[in-house]
């Protein structure tokens, strides 16, 4: 008689643990980190923000195609979405030909204030030249995503940033 309820209650259970772990790319999955507004602690030369979230993955530096701040303590880039969402996961993209490692370390936070004292997604422990990581962030929920180093000085150079929302916030209004 409760056979069945305990089995079915494992199955979600396991269920649910596989969704958390698993945000593998999904076909035709949207990323919104164009439709924020991105600011950052300091500007090195012309590397502005907005650099990394315009939806070109380009690993080049030397060519503009990266955000970068001042070598300062604990650089921070954000990133503004204008309304709350659910999210899914994160993809930060290195430079190839610079900035090599300086990226170890970093974490993604997401939440609702904007001083990116938010809740930890996940923290970046491959910064090798042009690599990229994917973090699960298992439906975090918030307006601001930011990416922090935090603890050292460092410049802060981020030649992407990609936001995927969870498969139900992604259809509400995409
Ligand atoms: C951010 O705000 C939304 C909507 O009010 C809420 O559901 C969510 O839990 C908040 N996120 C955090 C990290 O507090």
């Amino acid at each position: 008689m409760h056979f069945p309820l305990i089995l079915l209650l494992g199955i979600g259970v396991y269920r649910g643990i596989e969704a958390d772990s698993d945000c593998s790319p999904r076909p035709g999955e949207k990323n919104i980190a164009s439709t924020g507004v991105a600011t950052q602690s300091s500007l090195y030369l012309k590397d502005f923000p907005r650099l990394a979230n315009d939806g070109i993955r380009s690993t080049y530096y030397y060519k503009g195609f990266c955000s970068c701040t001042t070598k300062e303590s604990n650089p921070w880039w954000r990133l503004d979405l204008q309304r709350t969402w659910k999210i899914r996961s994160v993809v930060l993209v290195n430079p190839s030909d610079c900035c090599i490692n300086l990226l170890w370390g970093a974490q993604i936070r997401i939440g609702n204030r904007s001083d990116n004292n938010n809740p930890v997604c996940g923290t970046i422990t491959n910064a090798a030249a042009g690599s990229s990581t994917r973090l699960c962030c298992a439906g975090m929920e918030g307006r601001y995503v930011s990416v922090v180093i935090p603890g050292r000085k460092e410049w802060l150079s981020l030649c992407e940033v990609e936001v995927y929302p969870m498969l139900q916030d992604e259809s509400e209004c995409l």
